[in-house]
């Protein structure tokens, strides 16, 4: 009978056996997946376990420190590195979607493959891939762990990807993989997370990206996450976040014109991701949401609720 306990105690063995004493790299991202395969690796292979945490510079407000202090606190062997500069320079004057990602990907895995690099002897990639991830990468074009598979053709794929594959959570879907990481013990908060993008505030800042304007998305999204989880609605809220719009619309403050940003608000229901419906949070918590928002956020003078589901409308705007 499949447990969480029992699912712990074969894997850590296995991974024991498997790793023996040779080192692994992990990517970690905040997220559940990358959390829960980094704790089984360090029940079984402790400090040879050597995980990376980049921020990219598109990461929620203060996400970075405190995500990163709370690795530690789990006793992990984690390295943060801050690569933001190096992302929003590449990022510089790029308007498009598709672009965009691509850059962030690109930029990822440089930074990724050179610090992989200093782990001396490293002879394994851990990876948080789940079932769905898998079915996923056979199906359709390919995530990470789809290009990473592809490994026989080495040539030009970065070092990292020539280490030999382990991946703990391949077989479970995502309600195993929070049960497992609650038998481990790791935070409820963690284990609750929302869904993040890879791509993080570089797909929710529309058109191009600078530091002033993650800067300020980073403050809205702040007051709605902080906010849903005040009001007791966040974990019925599948995933949330604010856009920054390209718009700038006339409001006006005291005897003043002003001629300020706009940002959407979004938040939906969804099992998976692949559709989603706009949730009907309380107007009068929308209303203390936008009233914060704009007080506090300079440079926002008007914002919306996107009542929009998916299809037709995906949940990122971009
Ligand atoms: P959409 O916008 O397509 O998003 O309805 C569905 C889910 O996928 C997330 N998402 C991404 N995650 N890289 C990611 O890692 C991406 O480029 C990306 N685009 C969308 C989105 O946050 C939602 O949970």
């Amino acid at each position: 009978d499949w447990t969480p306990d029992s699912f712990v105690e074969s894997t850590v063995a296995e991974l024991k056996a498997k790793i023996g004493d040779e080192k692994v790299i992990l990517g970690l991202s905040g997220g559940v997946d990358s959390s829960v395969a980094a704790m089984l690796l360090h029940k079984a292979i402790g400090q040879q376990l050597h995980c990376i945490f980049v921020n990219n510079g598109l990461l929620r407000k203060n996400e970075f420190s405190d995500v990163l202090e709370q690795y530690q606190g789990m006793g992990l062997n984690v390295k943060g590195v801050d690569a933001s500069a190096r992302f929003l320079d590449e990022l510089a004057g790029e308007a498009d979607p598709e672009t965009k990602r691509k850059i962030i990907g690109r930029v990822f895995v440089e930074v990724f493959d050179d610090e992989s690099h200093l782990v001396e002897g490293a002879q394994w990639l851990a990876q948080g891939t789940i079932y769905p991830d898998v079915i996923e990468s056979v199906s359709a074009t390919g995530g990470p762990s789809a290009t990473i598979k592809s490994h026989h053709n080495v040539g030009g794929l970065p070092d990292y990807m020539k280490l030999k594959v382990v991946e703990p959570l391949k077989m479970l879907f995502k309600d195993e993989v929070r049960r497992v990481g609650a038998s481990m013990g790791l935070d409820k908060a963690l284990l609750g997370r929302h869904p993040f993008p890879g791509p993080g505030l570089a797909i929710r800042i529309l058109g191009d990206i600078s530091a002033e304007k993650v800067a300020m998305l980073q403050e809205v999204d702040a007051i709605f996450i902080n906010g849903l989880k005040e009001n007791g609605l966040y974990d019925k809220v599948w995933q949330a976040g604010a856009m920054l719009l390209p718009v700038n619309s006339v409001g006006v403050m005291g005897d003043e014109r002003t001629y300020e940003k706009c940002v959407a608000l979004r938040a939906v229901e969804s099992t998976d991701g692949m559709t989603a419906d706009w949730v009907n949070l309380p107007y009068e918590f929308l209303q203390k949401v936008s009233n914060d928002i704009i007080n506090k956020v300079r440079g926002v003078n008007r914002v919306v609720y996107d009542i929009s589901s998916k299809p037709p409308a995906t949940i990122e705007w971009e």
